[in-house]
């Protein structure tokens, strides 16, 4: 039995997932580059126990192509094969205008968000490619379809690649796997996770300004709702170039329709 492999999973869409995952009847292996909040979410997932499943952890850095092999193989060393490898690690942009970005923070959201997710993706591909099948899924966020607002263009710059090279490479799987090897997008929508409040690695704390939090309480979930959406539909799927989408127009639209009957507030002090 092979296993699904998450980056970025120690915590929110991530650690949500691999739980999901492990319900269901999947070896899962979990991984990055927060220790501490690993060595938590290992502890957590041990206690899922869907048919006798195991999950194990790995410290990574999606930065580091090295450490993507070394997770390939710790995975495959356990459990013979990955069937659904997962780019989900990300980082947020600090909420301000690009001409005041540092160069170190253009290149640590680069670097993250995008070269993480060509890395993992370069790395799972390879390997897929030799076992015959596999499935790659790539996280979009904003961006993704080109939407644009300030305080948002580095990481939308990111997640908009994310989404050609996403397709592009599900392209060549076609030429070189018949299209065996899966390539595909996953678009979460917007969840009530540290990211919405934390950029540079956690270092710069977010406020968020009243009317977003608004347009967050409409459309925004919990990462666990929308897991238990996706993650079947993840396993199901066995088309390449396949896009899977939680907030569609059709969910935005009837949000906006139903907000006055169904208050919601994610950001109210506990
Ligand atoms: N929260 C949202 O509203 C939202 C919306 C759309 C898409 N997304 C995307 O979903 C994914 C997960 O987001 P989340 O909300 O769970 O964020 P999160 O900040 O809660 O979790 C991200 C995880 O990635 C890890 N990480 C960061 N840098 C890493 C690196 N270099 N190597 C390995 N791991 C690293 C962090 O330690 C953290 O555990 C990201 O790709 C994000 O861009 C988020």
């Amino acid at each position: 039995m092979s296993c699904v492999v998450i980056t970025g999973s120690a915590r929110g869409f991530g650690f949500c997932q691999a739980k999901k995952f492990k319900e269901l009847g999947y070896n899962v292996v979990i991984s990055d580059i927060n220790e501490s909040n690993l060595e938590k979410a290992l502890l957590e997932l041990n206690n899922i126990n869907g048919n006798n499943t195991k999950a194990i952890s790995v410290l990574c850095n999606v930065t580091k192509k090295d450490d993507l092999e070394k997770l390939y193989f710790k995975a495959k060393e356990e459990f013979g094969g990955v069937e659904i490898w997962i780019n989900n690690a990300g980082v947020n942009s600090p909420d301000k205008p690009v001409y005041e970005i540092t160069e170190k923070e253009v290149e640590f959201i680069i670097s993250v968000d995008l070269l993480g997710t060509i890395y993992g993706s370069q790395v799972a591909f390879k390997h897929m490619l030799e076992q015959g099948y596999g499935k790659i899924y790539n996280v979009e966020g904003y961006g993704s379809n080109d939407a644009m607002m300030m305080g948002l263009t580095m990481y939308g710059t990111s997640k908009r690649a994310v989404t050609y090279f996403t397709r592009s490479l599900a392209k060549e799987s076609n030429e070189l796997s018949g299209g065996k090897v899966n390539v595909c997008r996953l678009a979460p929508g917007i969840m009530i996770t540290d990211f919405i409040t934390h950029a540079n690695g956690d270092k710069t704390k977010i406020e968020l300004p009243e009317k977003t939090k608004k347009i967050y309480n409409i459309l925004g979930d919990y990462p666990e709702t929308i897991v238990d959406y996706v993650v079947p539909k993840m396993i199901k799927n066995n088309k390449n170039d396949k896009q899977i989408i939680w907030l569609t127009n059709r969910r935005a639209f009837t949000r906006f329709l139903t907000f006055g009957f169904k208050k919601r507030d994610f950001f109210k002090e506990k």
